[in-house]
């Protein structure tokens, strides 16, 4: 049957290869968001503090599963925050104990709660080589930082500037390029065989820039790295629904209160765990290549971390269009979940 008369779809449960539970309320607030439909998902560490050793790592992956409701379940995958002075044997035990996944480069400054993260990458080297050597990826938010670089142009920059010659200098290092935003990023990926893959958020498959500033401000779709022009969008859906092995899912969805963002310095970040699947469903059948959603949310990042597929599966199913709340509850106050501005069809029974 093609794509387009497709009304029901069975696929293995997918991961997300990239998002932020937090902790405390919030945590116990978001995780079964996630957990609904996810079967594991790669945790970012930039708690306050961060999360940088295994034992830190260890301790969060606890909270995590205390956080978890009866009768769901999840796996997380922790990645330990890289930092200057982060111990090279720490991390290896960390992965050799299978207590870290991965590890996270934030360059120091790039985003919410970066402060800790890398201004000097020689002083990382001895990590890098490490993690080369027993096959720990590094997951990157690919951005630099220097404020005389266009913010629209702070991805491109990082891969000329710093993600190039660090892929020379540490060749055998597994590197994800986190939530690319461009084409450039798109290229650079397709055309590197060795080593490097990328994740691409949900938002980013929906939203360009012109959705957060044109007819009014909007911060819920204010994110880091920032939406760019359409043509960029275009490229990373077709990656996305190319089914190549190299691009999958990594949703950022990155919960912030309703008042942190509603202020006149706005937290970055977007709430997509509760609808992230339906709206794959609509931009993977909009391009007319549903079958492929299978590869860029289930298979593909499996695959690039060594891991197997999950056995279980979860169906879509088209319909009336989807309720589903605006915000979520937490104690610490609402969380708006993110509006891809059409309806969404298609229902997940996990
Ligand atoms: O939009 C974002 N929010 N981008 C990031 O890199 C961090 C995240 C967060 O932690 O809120
Ligand atoms: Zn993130």
């Amino acid at each position: 049957m093609p794509d387009k008369d497709l009304t029901t779809l069975t696929i293995r449960r997918p991961d997300d290869w990239h998002l932020h539970l937090r902790d405390g309320n919030m945590l116990r607030a978001v995780l079964p968001e996630t957990a609904r439909h996810f079967g594991r998902a790669i945790i970012m560490p930039n708690l306050v503090p961060p999360v940088v050793t295994a034992e830190q790592a260890s301790a969060y992956r606890d909270r995590i599963m205390a956080a978890l409701p009866d009768g769901m379940q999840f796996e997380p995958l922790m990645t330990l925050y890289l930092t200057e002075t982060t111990d090279p044997d720490d991390v290896r035990a960390a992965f050799e104990n299978g207590i870290a996944t991965a590890v996270k480069l934030y360059p120091a400054g790039a985003t919410t709660n970066s402060a800790s993260g890398v201004r000097d990458f020689e002083k990382v080297r001895s990590v890098l080589d490490t993690m080369a050597e027993i096959g720990m990826p590094l997951c990157v938010h690919g951005e630099v930082t220097d404020s005389n670089i266009d913010i629209f142009d702070r991805e491109a920059v990082f891969i000329d500037k710093i993600l190039k010659p660090l892929r020379k200098k540490v060749p055998d290092l597994k590197v994800v390029m986190e939530h690319v935003t461009t084409e450039d990023a798109v290229d650079y990926v397709r055309d590197n065989h060795k080593n490097l893959a990328a994740t691409i958020t949900t938002h980013h498959l929906i939203i360009n820039r012109n959705h957060i500033l044109a007819g009014g401000i909007k911060p819920h779709y204010y994110c880091l790295p920032v939406a760019k022009r359409e043509a960029h969008r275009v490229a990373l859906v077709q990656a996305a629904v190319s089914g190549d092995k190299r691009f999958f899912l990594g949703t950022d969805s990155a919960p912030h209160i309703d008042p942190n963002k509603l202020q006149t310095c706005g937290c970055a970040g977007i709430f997509t765990a509760p609808n992230t699947m339906s709206c794959l469903a609509e931009v993977f059948e909009a391009a007319g290549e549903l079958k492929k959603l299978e590869a860029f949310a289930s298979l593909n990042g499996p695959r690039f971390y060594g891991l197997p597929a999950s056995e279980q599966t979860i169906t879509l199913r088209k319909g009336d269009p989807l309720k589903y709340p605006t915000h979520i509850a937490t104690e610490d106050g609402p969380v708006t979940v993110f509006d891809p501005g059409f309806d969404l069809h298609w229902h997940v029974e996990a």
